[in-house]
């Protein structure tokens, strides 16, 4: 495994492309236009720095991952790649497009992988003529910091792919965990409904920095549900919630009427400077 091919160079992509340059992989990074293309390099540009300043980096490191980097918009020029992990946005339609695209332009023996934090595996590896190549590899964000990569294996994905894909994971530096093809896999299975269940309160009228403490000191928790919910994104935790929902068809996972009033009121966390939180 010596090349990999990002799509997408948003939050994801990015981190992800770094991650996978600092483990010593070739990256070209594939972007639909140069002004996104721009955009997703200087992105990763200020993540490295930040990185850095923060000493989560090392300087020495930089040039080397910034060496290893490549910005295209034509997904040919990683026809040689051994592994695309694609990471465009949560739609299936958008994510089966990619990958009908790739099946037909990537070398046969490349591994297809999705970043996707919701949606089958199944359904996207279906559209594709190398269902046991197609596999889900979940990062978490902040990539360069979160440890964890969720792998997860639908029931046309062969040993042998998941098999690299962990070893891939393991050489970027990350704990892998190994989760079923089912709406939101292990993490967001349990901590979307958790934020779910924190917005309830906040409907019912408790202040969001009450809840945060709570859980903050009372579970052990690094920061609150809905400080979370508002770097994660409410648009994107709604949009979890509806996949469970629709998934399991269960009221369970039902979103919280507030979550739903506050995206619809563009309120979206920290993205947009108001969330649970004022980030103005
Ligand atoms: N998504 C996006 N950005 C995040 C983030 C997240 N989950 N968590 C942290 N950040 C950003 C913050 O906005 C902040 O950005 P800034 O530098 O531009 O202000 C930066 O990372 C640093 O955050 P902190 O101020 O909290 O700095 P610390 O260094 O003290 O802590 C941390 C960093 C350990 C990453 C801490 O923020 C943390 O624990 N964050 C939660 C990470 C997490 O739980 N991620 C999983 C999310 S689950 C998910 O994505 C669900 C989805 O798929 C539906």
């Amino acid at each position: 495994m010596e090349k990999i091919l990002v799509i997408g160079s948003g939050l994801m992509g990015s981190g992800i492309a770094l991650v996978s340059a600092k483990a010593g992989f070739d990256v070209t990074v594939v972007e639909r236009s140069q002004a996104d293309l721009h955009q997703g390099m200087e992105r990763m540009k200020n993540t490295l720095t930040s990185l850095i300043q923060k000493e989560t980096w090392t300087k020495g490191e930089k040039e080397l991952i910034w060496d290893r980097i490549q910005g295209s918009t034509m997904l040919e020029s990683g026809k040689d790649a051994h592994l695309v992990i694609e990471a465009v946005p949560e739609k299936l339609s958008f994510k089966q497009a990619v990958f009908r695209e790739l099946d037909q332009v990537i070398n046969k023996e490349a591994i297809l992988a999705s970043n996707t934090s919701s949606l089958s595996i199944a359904a996207i590896g279906g559209v594709t003529e190398r269902p046991d190549k197609v596999v889900g590899m979940h990062f978490f964000s902040p990539v360069p910091v979160m440890k964890l990569l969720e792998l997860v294996y639908s029931l046309s994905t062969s040993d042998e792919t998941l098999q690299k894909v962990k070893l891939i994971g393991e050489k970027m530096g990350k704990t892998t965990i190994i989760a079923k093809d089912f709406p939101g896999f292990t993490v967001n299975r349990v901590l979307v409904p958790m934020m779910n269940e924190a917005v309830y309160l906040v409907m019912e009228g408790n202040e969001p920095e009450q809840i945060d403490r709570g859980l903050e000191l009372g579970a052990n928790h690094p920061l609150g549900p809905l400080r979370l919910a508002d770097y994660v994104g409410l648009d994107v935790l709604l949009f979890t919630l509806e996949s469970l929902y629709e998934g399991f068809n269960d009221s369970k996972y039902r979103p919280c009427p507030l979550l739903r009033r506050m995206v619809e009121a563009g309120r979206f966390g920290k993205k947009t400077g108001q969330g649970f939180y004022s980030y103005k």
